[in-house]
């Protein structure tokens, strides 16, 4: 895989695909991790002289424009962290877009508007993701795939883009992939993973070639649900997809058979909702009232969680223990970032969530081996799958 370091750009319009995803608050950015982690290719880029266009998308606005997934924010605060102006087009293609690369300086940087604005940004049909293609690949000279968290999507910016022009890799690829292959060749063991998280559905799935990899599965979040259902528990109004009982079972027949422990939380914060006046208690994993929710897992549970990644060489993390973003319901995510930064371990943490989470509770990034910016994208690497955004890069 070529780096940006092989590719010549002085003078050249280079069309940089970065994922600047990052959840917004009333208009402003709640977490910058992204946009930093993009800041070492950007800075790299206008210091060589090229003429840099940013595009990302942000959130899923349904391939029309939507004022309220506008990146507009996020090019204010990437200009203040680059320390030079990002100028902003308020469409993504188009003559008006055009008219702004033309005029774009050599070491200068403007973005273009949310990608998903365009349907065909995200669509089924190859044809149509290479018209759109097409009009970005024609804004540029050369283009540079930086969107690690985006790499898992075969879409028009993320694939087809780089069928058209000369391309590489940027640095935050490259930092992931290194990374992440720790965790795919000559792993040391011992390899513990540690789930969780709410977005239960979109992880699941990747359960079944996690327990042939590791050799102990943690799991807390709205996670461990299924699987205590399966189990013959209650577990009250706790967040829960049916579906995935059956799914649960399977895989705590596998993991039996395949030796790899998964261990789910002793006991349980519940509450009534979601809120932080909420009074709330600590109930064993068998008690969960019918009418309380598990919003975190329970101490006990944490510190058992802490003793295990304290005994591993390896860590992969994806998906904070409870709701993390209430004070009362963060201490079981606080341990486990506690315990990662305590071990002697490689430690790897994986999901946008996760990576927001560890910055809120005030843990340095520097005290984890590698804080990673994909969540989808690196469950997917872990599990062997091709991302065909990396594919594209490799391929020639
Ligand atoms: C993410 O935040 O997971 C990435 O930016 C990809 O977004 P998506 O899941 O909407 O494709
Ligand atoms: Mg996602």
């Amino acid at each position: 895989m070529k780096t940006i370091d092989d590719l010549q750009v002085a003078g050249l319009r280079v069309l940089v695909r970065v994922d600047l995803n990052v959840p917004l608050d009333g208009g402003r950015v709640a977490d910058d991790g992204r946009i930093r982690a993009s800041l070492p290719t950007l800075t790299a880029l206008t210091n060589r002289g090229a003429r840099v266009i940013v595009c990302s998308h942000l959130g899923r606005p349904g391939g029309k424009p939507d004022s309220r997934y506008s990146l507009a924010p996020v090019a204010a605060r990437l200009g203040q962290l680059l320390g030079k102006p990002v100028e902003f087009t308020a469409e993504t293609v188009g003559p008006s877009v055009r008219a702004a690369v033309e005029a774009l300086r050599p070491g200068s940087v403007i973005m273009l508007e949310n990608l998903r604005f365009t349907a065909a940004e995200t669509s089924k049909d190859d044809a149509q993701r290479g018209l759109f293609a097409d009009q970005l690949a024609g804004l540029a000279d050369v283009y540079v795939a930086d969107g690690f968290g985006a790499m898992h999507r075969k879409h028009a910016s993320v694939y087809d883009v780089a069928l058209r022009l000369p391309h590489a890799a940027g640095y935050l690829v490259a930092a992931e992939v290194a990374a992440l292959t720790r965790l795919t060749a000559n792993i040391r063991r011992p390899y513990v993973v540690v789930l969780g998280g709410a977005k239960v559905a979109d992880k699941f799935e990747a359960i079944g070639s996690l327990i042939d990899a590791a050799d102990w599965i943690l799991v807390g979040g709205a996670m461990a649900f299924p699987f205590l259902v399966a189990q013959g528990h209650k577990v009250g109004t706790s967040l829960l997809e049916p579906d995935q009982i059956e799914l649960a079972r399977r895989y705590l027949d596998q993991a039996a058979h395949a030796g790899t422990p998964i261990v789910l939380p002793s006991d349980f914060i519940v509450a009534a909702r979601p809120a932080a006046d909420t009074p709330r208690e600590i109930v064993t994993a068998d008690k969960i009232p019918a009418d309380r929710m598990g919003l975190d897992i329970g101490p006990e549970s944490a510190t058992s969680f802490a003793i295990r990644i304290l005994q591993a060489s390896t860590v992969f993390w994806n998906g904070p223990m409870g709701v993390f973003e209430l004070a009362p319901f963060a201490s079981g995510t606080r341990t486990v970032a506690k315990a990662l930064t305590g071990s002697e371990a490689f430690t790897f943490i994986g999901g946008g969530d996760t990576g927001a989470a560890i910055r809120a509770l005030g843990f340095a990034e520097s005290a984890f081996g590698h804080v990673s910016t994909g969540g989808g994208a690196s469950l997917e690497f872990v599990q062997g799958k091709i991302l065909p955004g990396l594919a594209v890069l490799e391929d020639q």
